[in-house]
C-alpha cells in the first residue's frame, strides 16, 4: 500500500499541515472549484470536432483507450477524421495501470505530435491518461513527487479530453490518477490533472453490463455522500453537486441496471456520477474508499463494490459523530439520518447489492481474520483517512471492517 500520500508529501508533518488545511477555519477563507468544459447528449462529439480546432495548437489527435473499449473508441476516430483531424489511437492501457504500462503511451504520442489527447474508457484508461499527458508535457518532472501547491505548466503540448464509458468512477471530473507501481497503488493528485472537457454521451455506457453497471453507480453514490460529508472541505459547490448527484442516482440506477439500453438513465447516471466526481474533487472523499481500497486490494474486488458495501457502515459511524449527516438525510426529504440508513438498504436489497462481504466467496472467515490487522493498518495509512472529517482510531477501523464482514448495522444484522 502507497504510505506517501495522495497529497505527494512524505514528510508527515507536511501531511497534518494538509489536514488542518481541511479545517473550516482555515478552508472558509478560500476555496477553489475546478471543473471541466462539459459536452452532454448525442451532439457532444460534433461540439468537440467544431472547438478542438480553434483550442489546440493542430489537428492531430491521440486516442488512448483499452482493447476492450476500441470499438467505441474507433466512433470516435471516426467522427474526428470526418472534420479533418488526424488521428491515431494507443488501445493497450491496462487495468489499474501500471507505471511501465504508461511510459509506452508517452513514447506513442511523443512520436505523433498530439495536441489533443482522448481518453476513452473507464477510471484506469482515464487515470493513465492523466498520467500520460503529465509525461509528455514535464519530461523532466518525477511524477511521484509532484505536489498539488506546486503548478505544472500542463496545457502547453496538448490539451486533454475524457470520455468516460462507465457512470461511476467521475474521473473525468477529478483531479486524481490512480496507477500502480512495482505491485502497488499509488494515488497521484493535482489540481492540472482535471480534463479540459468532459463528454458525457450515453452511447458509450450502453454496452456496460448490469454487475458492472451497479458497482459503478454505488462508487458514484459513496463519492456523493462523503463529499457532502467531507467537513471543512466541502462547501457550497460541492453541497449542491452531491445533493443532485445523489438524487439522479436514487432515481436512474435501477432503470441503467435493470435494462442497460434505457438511453435516458445511462444519460442521467452519467450526469449523476460527473457531478459526484465534481464534489469529491474539490472536497474529499469519506473513509469508506480508505477501507474499500484496502479490502479491495487484499481480496480482488471490485473498486465500486467494496465502497459502495461499506457506505450504509460508515455512514452509521459518521451519524453518532456529525450532524451533517441529519442535513443529508433531510435535504433528501428523510425524517432522520436513521432513516436516510434505512433508505440506502432498502435500494440496496432492491437493487440485488450485497453489503455483506462474508457473502463474497474469495472473502472467507479465516483469510478474513488473518487479514484484519493488516487491513487497519493500510486503511489507517491510506491518503482518504488524512482528509476524514473526524480522526478515526485503528479501534474504528477493526469494527467497521468486522461490522461490514458480518452485516451488522444498527447492532443488528440487517
Ligand atoms: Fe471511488
Amino acid at each position: 500500500m502507497e504510505a506517501r500520500g495522495k497529497y505527494g508529501f512524505e514528510d508527515p508533518a507536511l501531511r497534518l499541515l494538509f489536514t488542518l488545511a481541511g479545517t473550516t477555519g482555515v478552508r472558509g477563507l478560500q476555496s477553489v472549484v475546478i471543473a471541466p468544459r462539459l459536452f452532454i447528449g448525442i451532439q457532444a462529439l460534433n461540439t468537440l470536432a467544431g472547438m478542438g480546432k480553434a483550442i489546440a495548437r493542430n489537428n492531430r489527435v491521440l486516442i488512448i483507450t483499452d482493447k476492450i473499449i476500441r470499438p467505441s473508441a474507433e466512433k470516435v476516430k471516426e467522427a474526428l477524421e470526418q472534420v479533418g483531424y488526424y488521428v491515431e489511437m494507443w488501445d493497450e492501457v491496462q487495468p489499474e495501470p501500471p507505471v511501465e504500462n504508461i511510459l509506452k503511451g508517452v513514447e506513442t504520442v511523443k512520436n505523433n505530435d498530439a495536441s489533443i489527447l482522448i481518453a476513452v474508457g473507464g477510471g484506469s484508461v482515464i487515470d493513465a491518461t492523466k498520467v500520460l499527458w503529465l509525461l509528455y508535457e514535464r519530461p523532466d518532472v518525477d511524477f511521484r513527487k509532484i505536489s498539488p501547491i506546486e503548478p505544472l505548466g500542463l496545457r502547453k503540448k496538448a490539451i486533454f479530453v475524457a470520455i468516460p464509458t462507465t457512470a461511476g468512477t467521475g474521473s473525468e471530473a477529478t483531479s486524481a490518477a490512480v496507477i500502480t507501481e512495482g505491485g502497488h497503488k499509488m494515488s497521484l493528485t493535482h489540481p492540472e490533472f482535471v480534463p479540459d472537457i468532459a463528454i458525457l454521451d450515453p452511447r458509450f455506457t450502453v454496452s456496460l453490463p448490469p454487475n458492472l453497471t451497479l458497482w459503478t453507480g454505488v462508487d458514484a453514490l459513496a463519492h456523493a455522500v462523503g463529499a457532502y460529508l467531507s467537513g471543512g472541505w466541502a462547501n457550497e459547490y460541492t453541497d449542491a453537486f452531491a445533493l443532485q448527484a445523489l438524487k439522479l442516482i436514487f432515481k436512474f440506477l435501477p432503470r441503467a441496471v435493470a435494462d442497460g439500453k434505457d438511453l435516458e438513465a445511462r444519460q442521467k447516471m452519467l450526469i449523476a456520477a460527473n457531478l459526484a466526481g465534481l464534489a469529491f474533487s474539490n472536497s474529499a472523499p469519506g473513509i469508506d474508499h480508505a477501507l474499500g481500497h484496502t479490502l479491495g486490494k487484499k481480496f480482488g474486488l471490485h473498486h465500486g463494490l467494496c465502497v459502495g458495501a461499506f457506505l450504509p457502515y460508515v455512514f452509521e459511524f459518521y451519524s453518532k459523530r456529525l450532524s451533517k449527516t441529519e442535513e443529508l438525510a433531510q435535504a433528501l426529504n428523510y425524517k432522520n439520518s436513521e432513516e436516510f440508513l434505512d433508505g440506502l438498504i432498502e435500494f440496496y436489497q432492491k437493487l440485488g447489492f450485497v453489503y455483506k462481504f462474508s457473502d463474497y466467496p474469495q472473502v472467507t472467515v479465516d483469510a478474513f481474520n488473518a487479514a484484519l490487522p493488516e487491513l487497519v493498518s493500510w486503511a489507517l495509512i491510506d491518503p482518504v483517512t488524512i482528509v476524514s472529517p473526524i480522526p478515526v482510531t485503528p479501534k474504528d477501523y477493526e469494527e467497521i471492517f468486522v461490522a461490514a464482514f458480518n452485516g451488522i448495522l444498527k447492532e443488528g444484522v440487517k
